[in-house]
């Protein structure tokens, strides 16, 4: 196939747009879109140099690192790489020191570029030391988890973890390409593939009926080998649809963006409390969405059916709907305070009203949040 061929979604930002490109088989290709006329000619922006750190992880690399080289190698880039370890505890600055020996080592110029290979915590570290060295240098993302394809690589936010809390440290910094290629997917284990499967209900919920209700008629959506190319594809661009139309319109998050963080006000709460280890993020997003959907129902803006049909989506992908018994609501309320969410010291929720539109709102009480907790844990 052709690159013509591919699905191709636009982040419209004017000087800064950029391609969201789906595109089974599309590392060995890598080096291609990087000369393709798009990013050759992006008008606001240089032309990208020789020069390209590929950014990854041991196990990411181990897989398909070699792959994404020879790809940029054979168009004829100078390619190198920076391997940090893997997990979200070294999502640090730390971590971002060694992409800058990397980048000085290999004398990185203002035109050269940042591509990352991995999941989000690669994506965010990636595109953060893009944003910063030299001022600001060319980025690409090459995402390899689905939460990372259908949320983290696109809409520009970068950053690292504060020993304080998550994603404290960042900037807003557009990669010029993301490169989705659906079949690293069969590498990711089951319980990753499920942790974005949560952010695609989400976009059901906040956004698009139609992608919720061809999640519904799947007969199977728990991995990789049990999901059809062709609903995998319907899966990805509706998502990354979904991701670019809400950044499009609202880049800084003034207001619309916020809805992005449906299920993730409780679930951050969740996530930090267990440490982020047994509770993953797209685990605690779907317990998340339970409790904002049940909230929606006490304030009578969606009904019991509706709360119904979201709890059976999340179930059949195997994701928890429950919080776990050992936290207090006590604690979670508190937890809630430290939000980023919280704006006037009012913790901030984003509540549906039917599948596929959503409010936010500052309205809901502690007690009410006390309430939901301990029917999530019953
Ligand atoms: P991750 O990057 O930690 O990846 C999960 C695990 O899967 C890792 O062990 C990784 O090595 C492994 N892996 C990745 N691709 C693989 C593949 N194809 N085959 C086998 N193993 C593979 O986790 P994640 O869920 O992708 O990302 C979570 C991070 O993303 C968090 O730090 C979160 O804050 C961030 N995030 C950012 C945004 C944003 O808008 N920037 C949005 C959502 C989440
Ligand atoms: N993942 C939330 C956002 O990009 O705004």
């Amino acid at each position: 196939m052709t690159l013509a061929q591919k699905s191709i979604i636009t982040v419209p930002l004017s000087d800064r747009a950029y391609d969201v490109a789906i595109a089974p088989g599309g590392l060995d290709r890598l080096g291609l879109w990087l000369t393709s006329g798009r990013l050759q000619s992006s008008p606001g922006q240089s032309t990208l140099g020789r020069k390209i750190l590929l950014v990854s992880n041991p196990t990411v690399f181990e897989y398909y690192g070699q792959r994404a080289i020879a790809s940029l190698t054979d168009a004829g880039f100078d390619a190198e790489y920076c391997i940090l370890p893997d997990g979200e505890e070294y999502k640090t600055l730390n971590s971002i020191q060694k992409i800058y020996d990397s980048a000085l080592e290999h004398r990185l110029e203002r035109s050269s570029t940042l591509v990352s290979l991995g999941g989000g915590v690669i994506g965010d570290m990636t595109g953060f030391a893009a944003a910063t060295w030299l001022r600001g240098i060319h980025f690409v993302q090459v995402p390899t988890t689905l939460l990372s394809m259908v949320d983290a690589s696109i809409g520009g936010k970068t950053g690292v973890n504060h020993p304080q809390g998550k994603n404290l440290i960042g900037a807003f910094y557009q990669p010029q390409l993301v490169l989705i290629d659906p079949e690293v997917l069969s590498t990711l284990p089951p319980r990753e593939f499920r942790a974005g499967m949560a952010e695609v209900i989400k976009y059901g919920v906040i956004w698009d009926r139609d992608l919720f209700e061809q999640l519904e008629a799947a007969s199977s959506l728990k991995s990789y080998a049990e999901v059809s190319t062709d609903l995998l594809q319907t899966i990805l661009m509706r998502s990354c649809q979904a991701k670019a139309d809400v950044v499009s319109q609202d880049e800084r998050e003034a207001g619309l963006r916020a809805i992005l963080n449906y299920g993730h006000t409780l679930g951050h709460a969740v996530e930090s409390l267990t440490g982020y280890t047994s509770v993953n993020h797209g685990e605690a997003v779907a317990i998340g969405m339970v409790a904002a959907g049940q909230l929606a129902v006490d304030m009578d803006w969606w009904n019991a059916d509706l709360q119904q049909r979201q709890v059976a989506l999340i179930k059949s992908t195997e994701l928890p709907t429950q919080i776990p018994p050992n936290l207090s609501s006590d604690e979670i309320v508190e937890t809630l305070q430290t939000d980023k969410k919280v704006k006037a010291g009012q913790v901030r929720f984003i509540l549906p009203t039917q599948i596929g539109a959503v409010k936010i709102t500052s309205q809901v009480s502690s007690d009410m949040v006390q309430q939901v907790v301990q029917q999530l844990q019953r």
